[in-house]
């Protein structure tokens, strides 16, 4: 839309010849400020505002990271900044921490586990689906408050959440462990 106002500014003022009389002149003159302060509005309109909002708006989105404390076996605690969307075995990894997650998030193990070590925080999370609780049922040192690493995902309400490793994890898709029944 510039592209065409501008050429329809540039046609006008080559169909007023300059010096022909002193009306043409002024015509000319006023034509060039009404295309220059229009061009410059719109150019303000699109390029300005509405896309450094919305470009703000998404450069907050991707930035955006909670804070997330992993204790280890040792009790070592670690603060990591975690992005939104992604899990706690990602950042894990992302950050040196050992949680195994042997089937790389698809709920085939319970090496992921982790202990959620304030209930508040535990409630905040989505219920986990039956396949996530049929794998912490063979958790080694399972809690009320474990889950699975792959499963818990950063959100904005997780921020400050402190997730404890439990001592070992049982890898029976690896090692071959069997569930006894009770
Ligand atoms: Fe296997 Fe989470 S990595 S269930």
């Amino acid at each position: 839309m510039l592209a065409r106002i501008s050429r329809l500014g540039i046609q006008a003022m080559r169909r007023a010849t300059p010096g022909q009389n002193s009306l043409n002149d002024i015509s000319r003159r006023h034509l060039v400020e009404a295309v220059t302060s229009h061009v410059n509005h719109m150019g303000k309109t699109f390029f300005c505002s509405n896309t450094s909002a919305t470009s703000n708006d998404r450069s907050n989105e991707l930035e955006a990271k909670i804070s997330v404390t992993f204790i280890d076996k040792d009790s070592e605690e670690k603060l990591v900044k975690v992005p939104i969307g992604m899990s706690m075995l990602e950042a894990a990894h992302e950050n040196d921490i050992e949680l195994e997650g042997a089937c790389e998030g698809s709920l085939a193990c319970s090496t992921c586990h982790v202990i959620v070590t304030d209930v508040n925080y535990y409630n905040k999370l989505e219920d986990p689906v039956d396949e996530e609780n049929d794998m912490l049922d063979l958790a080694f040192g399972l809690t009320e408050t474990s889950r699975l690493g792959c499963q818990v995902i950063a959100s904005p309400e997780l921020d400050g959440i402190r997730l404890a490793l439990p001592s070992a994890t049982r890898n029976f898709a690896v090692d071959g462990y069997v569930a006894k029944s009770h």
